[in-house]
């Protein structure tokens, strides 16, 4: 079977590549995938440009996480699951798992059917984004009223956490280019703001909670006050998070997303009520693999980039 390889750190068009491997045996509580289609994620990038760990996240240079397909075989512990079954996984995260390939195996317990309303390129593009924006939304405990401030509301994980957050009931606030405000406004934010444009920024007011979805972006001072809650999925210099806290703003908390197949089971419920819809910035086949991630470097990605591998699902 073809699966990705990296053949050492440095630019995409130079180091990606497709090689012939066995197709794996998945092993106690594992299941094989037949891939259909693979999401492509900042982390994937950064990770091959170094080409080392980063902290708890393990780099190896057969790449890819997110994951959508039909099962191929099941292993002892993981009957649950059936030859045939439409799934989608967040895999092993953030263990290497080897996605992007004809087949991968995946741990049983990070597995959830895959929602029927989305398309398998759809299923493929967002588990990890997905899981990102339901596990920052659970950190500030989201729910019915409150006003979020949701930093990047066009990107993979903002796309997703605008939606999600909507459907909790939550005023939504994003911030975006104006190309993109429309799309944010359908995806439930009721004010998208310019992120160019300091008086609009500065006109946002008092916020209950914060999502940080882009690098190096601080919420504006005037949306903090005492008790908002900020949770930052690219991390916060110490300086940064002092001076949060200094304003008013609960202890600053960082998250590093985990597979989690009962999540991505909630969420795919709610893919089922129309809740949930991702946006697909561009679809590439396997062996555009290094286009596709040079795209996801541009930093301007609208929703997601999806590899897809089997265009026949
Ligand atoms: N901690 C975790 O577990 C975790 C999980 C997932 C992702 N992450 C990290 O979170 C970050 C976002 O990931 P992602 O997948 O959402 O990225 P992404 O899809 O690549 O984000 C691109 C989007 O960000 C927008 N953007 C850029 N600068 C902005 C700004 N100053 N204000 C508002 N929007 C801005 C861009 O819009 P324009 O084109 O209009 O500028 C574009 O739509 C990355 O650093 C990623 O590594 C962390």
């Amino acid at each position: 079977m073809r699966s990705a390889k990296y053949s050492g750190a440095g630019p995409a068009a130079e180091v990606v590549s497709l090689i012939d491997v066995e197709v794996p045996v998945p092993g106690q509580d594992e299941v094989l995938v037949a891939v259909s289609a693979v999401g492509l994620n900042p982390v994937d990038v950064k990770i091959r440009a170094a080409a080392r760990d980063f902290g708890p996240i393990q780099y190896s240079d057969r790449p890819g996480w997110d994951v959508a397909g039909r099962i191929a075989a099941v292993g002892p512990g993981a009957e649950a699951w059936s030859i045939g079954d439409r799934v989608f996984a967040l895999a092993s995260f953030p263990a290497a798992a080897h996605t992007l390939a004809d087949y991968a195996v995946v741990p049983a317990g990070d597995l959830a059917a895959a929602p029927a309303a989305w398309s398998a390129a759809e299923a493929g593009a967002v588990p990890l984004a997905a899981l990102t924006a339901w596990q920052a939304l659970e950190a500030i405990g989201v729910v019915a009223g409150q006003r979020i401030l949701i930093l990047g509301g066009a990107g993979g994980v903002g796309h997703l956490a605008v939606q999600l957050a909507t459907a909790r009931g939550a005023h939504v606030i994003a911030t975006a280019s104006p190309a993109k405000h429309d799309l944010v406004r359908r995806w439930g934010a009721v004010e998208v703001i310019d992120y160019h444009d300091g008086d609009a920024l500065a006109a946002i007011g008092p916020v209950d909670a914060v999502l940080i979805t882009v690098d190096d972006t601080l919420p504006p001072r005037n949306t903090v006050a005492p008790g908002t809650a900020i949770v930052t999925i690219t991390g916060l210099p110490p300086a940064q998070q002092a001076e949060l806290e200094e304003w008013g703003a609960d202890p600053i908390r960082p998250i590093l997303v985990h597979a989690d197949g009962a999540q991505l089971a909630e969420i795919a419920a709610l893919a089922d009520t129309g809740a949930v819809t991702p946006h697909l910035d561009g679809r590439f086949p396997l062996t555009a693999l290094a286009v596709a991630q040079e795209r996801v470097e541009s930093g301007r990605v609208t929703g997601k980039v999806v590899v897809v591998v089997d265009p026949e699902d």
